[in-house]
């Protein structure tokens, strides 16, 4: 069993551990494969997408169509986060288009161990997400089939809000959820990410930052030190 992040950071046995996954949500929408090849060069581990249905949330993003479209711009894994109710029945649309990890929100549907489920048989990386409203406690029969946990630190449905500091401590129970099931899973946080906000959620206990704001502002000659800078330098 692999050691899992935090544990192998303490033990000082991996050099980055931190991933950071932009959210293409604050790219040029007019120029999206110009700006997912951008951010790949500039150093972005995955890519993140955020995909919105205008019901579960309050804004209308994109559908599998152009996740497709945008496979063939790169070869960094694209984690789709899908924001849509009913979610089920667009699972398999988004795996075939190309998403390397889905992860659902337990209120997207009425069944969210099946979701998981159905994520993992179409060999697809499953998350689960954690709203700012949602215990951690909801991870308690979910922890031993995903591969990854989001936590919401803004309520979803937009980019450029401010993060919220009281999910730093769900992080930290998180962590400590993750550490004793001995399992490889990520800790991912979305919303809200910046300079200062990062290190924050890292020393929490997060392995993987969403940033759409802070990776896009300056324009495509600055990704590179937005990137860096997220990574902790
Ligand atoms: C919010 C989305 C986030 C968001 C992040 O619903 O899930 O991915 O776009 O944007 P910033 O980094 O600008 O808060
Ligand atoms: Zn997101």
């Amino acid at each position: 069993m692999p050691l899992t992040t935090a544990k192998a950071k303490a033990e000082g046995q991996m050099t980055s551990p931190i991933l950071i996954s932009p959210s293409i949500l604050s790219a040029d929408f007019a120029r999206l494969g110009e700006e997912v090849r951008a951010i790949d060069e500039a150093g972005a581990d995955w890519i993140h997408i955020d995909v919105m249905d205008g019901h579960f949330v309050p804004n209308i993003t994109i559908g599998p169509g152009v996740v497709k479209a945008l496979r063939p711009h790169t070869k960094k894994p694209f984690d789709v986060h899908l924001m849509i109710s009913p979610v089920d029945l667009y699972l398999n649309a988004f795996a075939e288009a190309g998403a390397d990890i889905i992860t659902v929100h337990p209120e997207a549907g009425p069944h969210i161990h099946r979701s998981i489920q159905h994520i993992k048989s179409l060999n697809v990386q499953a998350g689960v997400v954690l709203n700012p409203g949602t215990p951690a406690k909801m991870l308690d029969y979910l922890i031993d089939d995903v591969d990854l946990i989001l936590v919401m630190s803004v309520n979803p449905g937009f980019g450029g809000q401010s993060f919220i500091t009281n999910q730093l401590r769900k992080i930290e129970a998180i962590r400590k959820m993750i550490d004793k099931s001995g399992r490889d899973i990520r800790l991912q946080v979305d919303g809200g990410i910046d300079f200062k906000t990062a290190p924050l959620a890292i020393e929490a206990g997060a392995d993987v930052l969403v940033a759409g704001t802070a990776t896009f502002r300056g324009g495509p000659s600055a990704y590179a030190d937005n990137i860096r800078t997220l990574r902790g330098g």
